[in-house]
């Protein structure tokens, strides 16, 4: 049977809810399984073709299967793809990525959630502190200290958002609401001396999109630096995503750790810190805090990081992708305005994401005021009509340099039947 209903019905046999990371089970009316892709176009088991807004949930700035992409990923296989010894693209993909987010050191590993756990390792060595600060509706990955969410307590002393996590763990990270100066100045007025790191993703794209509001970062940023604790701006997603310098370019605010992820892999699996060469030094195994990896800096990413970020310094690709997002986030507007619907729509270059209630949507409260089962029934007409948006509302849409002006028109058009009161 290869029909997705099929393959599903077999799947939930093998893996926790059928798949192997949970969102890709919430996708209506069912999830479906890929057979091909190619630019911003998935093919189904089914033959079904669906423009694709997911791109791996990031990764795919040039949409898949990419050509430039490809054949460099293709030197790389002829020449082996594991050897347990560096090899000179890693080099080369960490220059790059230290001309945008430097001066400083690398470290690869293999996912956003090991750069986040490696960066607050680090953090906890360089400063001999214990306490972290994050923010409600960041996700930093599945890592122990950072699923965590605001417990009752005044400060905010996290509790587990998962099973499986010690709370004596999670007590260690303090949860703040996301774009709340004035909260944030508070907290660190209280235990700011005890603070290792303020983990932060600088554009959240978690809960939806949602914009730093002005001063947001660079009050965490001051207040961070006067209590001797290090900011790590969380750019998994944003990247080389809003641009070669991701949110500190877009922004102007530049924190003391970098972790990325998704687009300096190309869709292959990567994660990296970059910090400044003092701080990097407290690494193993120039120093004690430990990390390592049996497929750290694997040199199928490095090729297709390196073919990616090279792509992208051409500009094209930002112009096309930023285009693409911007129109179709004006004609969900539109839309809705035409229909008399409360909607938000946020939108920042290459991503957007649209909420079922009214705005502003700034932190984690106002997304929670949005309406998720409309969103889950846009997400399922939009797939019956050929388009496939993430299918949680906490996700963001993503947009490449192979989403041309027909798959907007296409995504357009099944949106102005799938938005309904
Ligand atoms: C901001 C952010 N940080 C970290 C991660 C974890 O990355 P990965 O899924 O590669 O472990 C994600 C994943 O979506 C993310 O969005």
């Amino acid at each position: 049977m290869t029909s997705s209903r099929g393959l599903f019905e077999r799947a939930r046999e093998l893996f926790p809810g059928g798949v192997n990371s949970p969102v890709r089970a919430a996708v209506k009316p069912q999830p479906f399984f890929v057979e091909d892709a190619h630019g911003a176009r998935i093919t189904t088991t089914d033959g079904d073709e669906l423009i694709d807004w997911v791109m791996g949930y990031g990764p795919l700035i040039l949409g898949h299967r990419n050509g430039k992409v490809l054949a460099r990923v293709r030197e790389q296989l002829e020449k082996g793809w594991l050897y347990g010894a560096p090899s000179r693209t890693e080099l080369e993909l960490a220059e790059k990525i230290l001309r945008y987010y430097g001066p400083g050191m690398v470290r690869f590993v293999n996912s956003g959630t090991e750069a986040t756990l490696t960066a607050i390792r680090l953090a906890r060595a360089y400063t001999r502190r214990r306490i972290l600060v994050k923010f409600e509706g960041c996700y930093h990955g599945s890592n122990d200290s950072l699923l965590v969410k605001a417990g009752s307590s005044a400060l905010h002393y996290g509790v587990p958002t998962s099973m499986g996590v010690p709370e004596e763990l999670a007590a260690l990270t303090i949860v703040l609401p996301y774009n709340d100066i004035e909260a944030f100045m508070d907290a660190m007025g209280r235990v700011g001396e005890k603070v290792a790191a303020v983990i932060v993703e600088p554009v959240a794209a978690n809960m939806g999109l949602v914009l730093p509001k002005e001063g947001f970062l660079e009050t965490i940023k001051e207040e961070a630096k006067k209590a001797g604790a290090l900011l790590v701006f969380d750019e998994v997603v944003t990247g080389f995503r809003l641009g070669l310098g991701g949110a500190q370019g877009e922004f102007g605010v530049k924190p003391d750790v970098t972790t990325l992820g998704k687009v300096i892999g190309g869709g292959f699996p990567i994660g990296a810190v970059a910090a400044g060469k003092d701080l990097m030094m407290e690494l193993s195994p120039s120093g004690p805090a430990f990390n390592a990896g049996t497929f750290n800096a694997h040199p199928v990413s490095m090729a297709a990081g390196l073919a990616t970020i090279e792509a992208l310094e051409e500009g094209w690709p930002y112009r096309i992708a930023d285009e693409a997002a911007g129109d179709v986030a004006e004609e969900l507007g539109r839309i809705a305005e035409d229909k008399g619907l409360d909607v938000t729509v946020n939108r920042l270059a290459s991503m957007l994401q649209i909420f079922f209630t009214e705005g502003p949507i700034r932190d984690y409260s106002d997304v929670a005021r949005s309406d998720k089962g409309k969103y889950g029934r846009m997400q399922e007409a939009m797939a019956e009509a050929g388009v496939f948006i993430p299918p949680s509302q906490f996700e963001t849409w993503f947009a490449s340099a192979a989403h041309t002006e027909e798959c907007v028109m296409k995504t357009v058009e099944a949106a102005r039947r799938a938005l309904v009161h």
